[in-house]
């Protein structure tokens, strides 16, 4: 029997606010094995799609992308939140559910032609995908797949992420 995913993901009523239904990953990231099924699935997946470099926004997604790149013998490059990169940035900023969030890459880390899978944990209004996105295009890059272990189909992230391919490892919604 393979492994399913969907049994290392805890479920948290409430948290971090009444109503909200949060998906805690940590179960997974703590089991190796699970861990490692995901990394391979979307190993698989950017394989599929000629990945030249993994791009994630910090920070949950740091820990989808750089076991991928690892992985796969190719670059990681970091999407960090704001004033953390010493080096010349560019910045996107973007509207969470509350205010506003910014996020920079250095100028120099991609380049024209690269062929960009970027990863994060979870898609929900698909805020933070969509400023990611907006960053690796801005310096030529091109995105080739969106990786993500979980969608929150209820939030209809997809909406703002139309025209470039996606997979979702686990889907919650419709409860
Ligand atoms: C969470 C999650 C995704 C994002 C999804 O990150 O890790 O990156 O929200 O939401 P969206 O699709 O509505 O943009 P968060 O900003 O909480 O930061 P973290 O990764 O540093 O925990
Ligand atoms: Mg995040």
């Amino acid at each position: 029997m393979t492994l399913d995913l969907h049994d290392y993901v805890a479920t948290v009523p409430n948290f971090p606010e009444e109503g909200i239904m949060f998906r805690d990953i940590t179960p997974l990231l703590a089991d190796g094995a699970a861990y490692a099924e995901a990394t391979r699935q979307i190993t698989d997946y950017a394989k599929s799609k000629g990945v030249t470099v993994v791009v994630a926004p910090e920070s949950r997604g740091f820990l989808v992308g750089t076991p991928v790149a690892h992985e796969l013998g190719l670059g990681f490059v970091p999407a960090r939140k704001p004033g953390k990169l010493p080096r010349e940035v560019i910045s996107e900023s973007y509207t969470l559910e509350y205010g506003q969030a910014t996020l920079e890459v250095h100028k120099d880390a991609i380049k024209p032609g690269d062929k960009v899978l970027i990863t994060d944990d979870l898609l929900a209004t698909g805020g933070t995908i969509a400023a990611t996105i907006k960053l690796v295009e801005a310096l030529g890059g091109e995105v080739v797949g969106l990786s993500f272990l979980i969608e929150l189909t209820d939030l209809h992230g997809r909406d703002k992420l139309t025209g470039y391919d996606i997979q979702a490892l686990m889907e919650y919604g419709g409860e």
